[in-house]
């Protein structure tokens, strides 16, 4: 009787730790992904953005939701915020829509070179300010 139990025990054991393995398998081609990706937690938009695998172009919604939101949400270290006419029109008159996305390609004063979407293109860049800025 004690032995079966304890063989039962064992045989747990030694399925949880094939499934430890695995898991840590995942979390290795995790960490081995394209650095920079920022994922905030709650975002329902981040499926769409993990599909695209780097081939296709994310929409500046998803771009947004993934890497600008935790600054350009709530306006964290003065970022203009998101949709907010005041914040974001007195930055078009001065500079235009060309050096504002220029700006945050290469990053500008507290603005961290592309949000800290390091793989995201220019274009999906571009997209994201569109995307802050529509509708102002
Ligand atoms: C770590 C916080 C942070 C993140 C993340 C971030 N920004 Fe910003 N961003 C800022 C701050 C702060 C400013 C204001 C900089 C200033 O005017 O001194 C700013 C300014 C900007 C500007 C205006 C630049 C100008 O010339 O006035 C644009 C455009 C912009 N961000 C786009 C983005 C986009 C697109 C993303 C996501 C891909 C993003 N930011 C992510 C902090 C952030």
């Amino acid at each position: 009787m004690k032995l079966k139990s304890w063989l039962v025990a064992g045989a747990m054991v030694v399925a949880a730790v094939a499934q430890a393995q695995e898991m840590s398998e995942e979390a290795i081609k995790d960490r081995i992904k394209p650095v920079g990706s920022v994922h905030v937690a709650g975002d329902e938009a981040q499926g769409e953005a993990a599909g695209g695998g780097g081939g296709g172009t994310r929409s500046g919604e998803v771009v947004y939701n993934n890497a600008c939101v935790a600054c350009h949400g709530a306006g964290v270290l003065g970022a203009p915020k998101m949709q907010v006419t005041a914040d974001w029109q007195p930055r078009l008159d001065e500079r235009g829509f060309d050096m504002l996305l220029e700006n945050a390609i290469n990053g500008y004063n507290a603005m961290p070179p592309k949000g800290t979407c390091g793989d995201c293109s220019d274009d999906e860049i571009k997209a994201a300010i569109e995307y802050m800025i529509e509708g102002i």
